[in-house]
């Protein structure tokens, strides 16, 4: 399993997830300026990897800011300014600020501010750790989702390379084949960056998991013909009410799952749930380059001059949600009632 980012000790090396699956390139981030280009390019990508890439670009800062500075206040301030412009890379996954806070939140728990950037670096190595172990406990939640023989639909890429390791909806893939279960997936490419063509295709293959990419257009035509068992994606972001914020794409195959009677899962740690929201309407969703739209691998498909839009996310609203697959365990038809039970007191 190829591993989104590396940590040296005074560097993080990132999987080009750009490049994939055509070359197989690390790029070697030496502040945490290189860190926020790298969310921001897409380099590293998917809600919790984007998180403890973030983790780790607050390692750099510290070390850069105690070389600047003379005062612990003016440390935390140094710190704080790297912390923003780390947030504001991208906003629709939680789990960037959730991360980045977590380590701005321990910093300012240490007196002695030349202590900070150790102290972070050993937070930012638990936090890639804890996303392995949380991924692999959703995977154990919803293996038991999965019948004996399935196929499964999914979308984007929530799996290794969009985690520390494992993966979400495909952790629960992984899962389920480790538990003896036979199961192939069906990888739809999403448009525009591919990363179902390009990562999700690319990972499974890596893994040997029986793997078949489709167009997203084809989505209605599998299910309608009864090749798909059930539906699991990743998220981005989920309001306490449950709406789910995933790759743009993932709200129309809820809706096309439960017209064809689908079970539609989503498989989330709970870093990426936001209790500070009440639905969905409340998420900002990224909008990006229109490039990315009229262009492929930087070859131009769209006439000159034709008006784009490129909203990176959509909102799937909680009523087409069958289950939410966490760490904690499944929440079935989730509700706000229903995640209260998961909610921070
Ligand atoms: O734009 P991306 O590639 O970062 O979007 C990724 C997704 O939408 C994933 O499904 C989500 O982050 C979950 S990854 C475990």
């Amino acid at each position: 399993m190829s591993k989104s980012m590396k940590w040296t000790g005074n560097t993080l090396e990132i999987l080009d997830q750009t490049k994939l699956p055509l070359v197989k390139d690390y790029v070697i981030c030496k502040d945490y300026r290189d860190v926020r280009d790298a969310i921001q390019g897409m380099k590293v990508r998917g809600a919790p990897a984007i998180g403890v890439s973030a983790a780790y670009g607050m390692v750099l800062a510290a070390y850069e800011c105690k070389d600047k500075v003379d005062t612990r206040d003016e440390f935390l301030k140094c710190l704080d300014n790297a912390a923003c412009y780390l947030i504001s890379a991208r906003p629709t996954a939680v789990n960037l600020e959730w991360a980045v806070r977590r380590m701005m939140d321990k910093a300012r728990e240490i007196e002695d501010f030349a202590k900070i950037p150790s102290t972070l670096a050993e937070l930012a190595e638990e936090i890639e750790q804890e996303d392995v172990d949380t991924c692999m406990k959703i995977g154990e939640h919803g293996a038991k989702l999965l019948p004996s023989r399935a196929t499964v639909l999914t979308h984007c890429n929530a799996g290794a390379l969009a985690t520390a390791g494992y993966g979400t909806a495909l952790g629960v893939v992984r899962a389920a084949i480790e538990e003896g279960k036979e199961i192939q997936v069906f990888a739809g490419e999403t448009r525009p960056f591919l990363q179902g063509a390009r990562l999700t295709a690319f990972e499974l293959m890596e893994d040997n998991i029986p793997v078949t990419l489709i167009t997203d257009n084809m989505a209605a035509y599998v299910m309608s013909q009864g090749l798909i068992d059930c539906v699991i994606v990743g998220a981005d972001r989920i309001a306490a009410n449950g709406d789910v914020a995933n790759k743009i794409g993932t709200y129309g195959l809820a809706v096309l799952a439960s017209e064809h009677d689908i079970p539609f899962y989503v498989a989330a740690p709970l870093s990426t749930f936001d209790f500070s929201i009440q639905s969905g309407k409340e998420i900002v969703i990224e909008e990006r380059d229109e490039d990315e739209v009229a262009t492929i691998f930087g070859q131009r498909i769209a006439p000159e001059g034709v008006r784009i839009i490129n909203p990176a996310f959509d909102v799937t609203p909680h009523s087409y949600i069958t289950a939410i697959i966490t760490d904690c365990g499944v929440i079935h038809s989730p509700s706000t009632e229903r995640l209260k039970g998961i909610a921070p007191v």
